[in-house]
This record gives C-alpha cells, structure tokens and sequence, in this order.
C-alpha cells in the first residue's frame, strides 16, 4: 500500500467546492428511478442517461471530483465508443466503483440486513484499477424501529457484522491500492426522532471506527459517507435545518477521527433542497478536522432525470438540470449557498 497516494486521491474526492456524483444505482434501483419518468430500463437507456451526466462539462470540470459507477458502467462505452471512463477522467474527474453486491437477510436478526460482495473481492478490485477506478464503496444498511416480532432494531449483532464487514473492504480496497469509501448508513426511513437516530449513529460510527482500527485501515486514506443526523420521513418532529447541522456535527466531532480526510454525506431520500440547505448550514459552522462535502445520488439526479425524461431532445435540458444541482451542493460544500439562488436555474 502506498499510502501518501491513497491520501492524494482521499483529499482530492474532497477538493473544496466539488463532490462526488453518486450514479452507481443498481439495475433494480434505476428501474424504479426509470419507471417513475416512464423511460424503459435497458442496457442502452441506461448508458445513454449516465453518458448525458458525465458529458455535462461545466458540472464534471467544476463541481464534481469524482463518480461511483455500477459494475455494469464501468465496463461500458459511449454511443461513439469511448468508454465512459474515459470520458470522466477527460472531464477531470475521478472514476470510482460500488463493489458490494447489495443486502441479505441477517440470519438470527428478523428485519436486518447485511452487506454481500466479500467473496472474490480482492480479484475484482484488481480489475476495477486496471479500468481506472481509483476509489470504491461499500454501503452497509442499518434500519431503526421495531423488527418483525416487535423486537427493537437495530441490534447489537446488526450493527457489529456490518463494522466488521466494512472494515475487511476497507483494508481490502487499501491494499489493491483503492480508496476506500465506508457507507454505514443508518436509514431515515423510520418515525423516529432526530436524537434517536443520534443515538443510533453515534453507536454505529463507533463501532465502525473500532473495527477499521482493529484490521489496520489507515484512516488517511479513506473517506466517510454517513447519514446526517436527521427525524424519520413519517417522525411527528420533523428536523430544522439548524437542529441537523449543529447536531450532526456534534455528533461527526464525538465519532471520527481528525486523520479521516474528508466526510462526504449521502443524501438518504431527503429532498434536493434540504440536501443542500444541510451541508451549507454544517460548513457555515466550520472550524472543523475534515472536509465535507456531497455524495449525493437521488439529490443529484432527481431534477436531470424529470428533464431528460428518456427523450434525446431533451439531454441539454438534462444536463442544465444537473449542472444547477451540482453548483448548488458545491456552494454548500463552501458554506456559500443561499436559497435564492435556487430560483435562479441555469
Ligand atoms: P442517496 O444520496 O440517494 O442516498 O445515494 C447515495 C448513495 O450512494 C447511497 O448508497
């Protein structure tokens, strides 16, 4: 492992004023994001979309450092042959690659999942560099409620597998040269409150970090993507802006380290908007150890996606959208955005 290079590439994943284009939805994923604009889910389709987002210039060159693909992009080429690798690293961008294979059942934990995608891992991440992906994810998923059988979830044994499952990717990635991206993200999809998923995320990031120490990951050379500190969609408390960013910070300062280079949120179903108004109010407090910025996928891609809408006509269209998304959540990065500016769509 090298690992002045590996926190070359962390700290440029994190450059001020630019984030990371999570585009690396699964084909199950992207057929419910193409099934709600009416656009049929095909090889072709698909490529033809990512190829529209990764040949919007201005957002490549300017806001965005670097890209998570799918295992099926990776390998793809353009409609004129150049691979879409190729065309993100033109654009000075970074290509990066999702090498978890998705959730399972957590035998003995009704209701909770873990993590697949160890198996062959090594062999494969060797691959990905070759086709030039110079950093991964791995999202592991952790729910709060209450599991079937009424039993409090998350638990201990949940939280616990997917640390260590992080962690064996983590050192895993390091060694194949590959920064690593660690996703422990704890979902709001829930009624609960915002210090219950405090509390949750507090024991998760812990966890997390305990057992990146214990397999030796080399903290500078890897990037955190957590979930803020936010109420549930269905909670009777909705969160203030203020309220997410004075306690997800407080709580980011309690878990993470200062080696960690750079934080870069994902945005987890909250609205674009409150995507962006969040990290702008995290950077305005400042003063803080490490980077944050943006690893968004549905608050990127949301607008582009209602303007293309599966019509060729319509790429410029698309591509103005996200543009406007990724300036906005690159001002946010800085702490120098403002909601007027939304008004004002490029
Ligand atoms: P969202 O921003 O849509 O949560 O996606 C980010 C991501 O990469 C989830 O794994």
């Amino acid at each position: 492992m090298n690992l002045a290079d590996l926190n070359k590439v962390a700290l440029a994943m994190v450059t001020p004023g630019k984030g990371i284009l999570a585009a690396d939805e699964s084909s199950g994923t992207i057929k419910k994001r193409f099934d709600a604009i009416g656009v049929e889910s095909t090889e072709e389709t698909r490529r033809d979309y990512r190829e529209m987002l990764f040949r919007s210039q201005e957002a490549m060159s300017k806001y965005i450092s670097g890209v998570i693909l799918y295992d099926e992009t990776i390998w793809q080429n353009a409609k004129d042959g150049t691979p879409l690798v190729r065309l993100i690293e033109q654009s000075g961008a970074i290509p990066g690659i999702k090498v978890d294979e998705g959730t399972q059942a957590l035998p003995n934990c009704p209701g909770e999942l873990i993590t697949a995608g160890l198996d062959k891992l090594a062999e494969r991440l060797k691959r990905y560099y070759e086709r030039g992906a110079r950093f991964a994810k791995w999202r592991a998923v952790i729910d709060i409620g209450a599991g079937t059988g009424g039993r409090n979830i998350p638990t201990m044994t949940a939280i616990h597998v997917n640390a260590h499952a992080l962690a064996r990717y983590a050192a895993l990635c390091q060694a194949a040269q590959i920064v690593p991206i660690v996703e422990p993200e704890v979902l709001m999809d829930g009624d609960h409150d915002i210090d219950r998923c405090f509390e949750v995320t507090e024991r998760v990031l812990n966890k997390t970090f305990q057992e990146l120490r214990v397999q030796r990951v080399a903290l500078e050379g890897m990037i955190l993507k957590p979930n803020m500190a936010i109420a549930g969609k269905k909670s009777a408390k909705p969160s203030t802006v203020e309220e997410v960013a004075e306690k997800t910070i407080r709580l980011l300062k309690a878990c993470v380290p200062a080696a960690v280079p750079g934080i870069a949120f994902l945005s987890g179903g909250q609205s674009d908007e409150e995507a962006t108004a969040h990290l702008n109010a995290m950077n305005r407090i400042g003063g803080l150890p490490w980077r944050l910025t943006f690893s968004y996928g549905r608050a990127l891609q949301a607008a582009p996606q209602k303007a293309w809408s599966g019509r060729p006509e319509n790429a410029a269209a698309g591509q103005r959208a996200f543009i406007h998304r990724a300036r906005m959540n690159a001002l946010a990065s800085k702490g120098e955005w403002e909601t007027g500016l939304e008004k004002k769509v490029a």
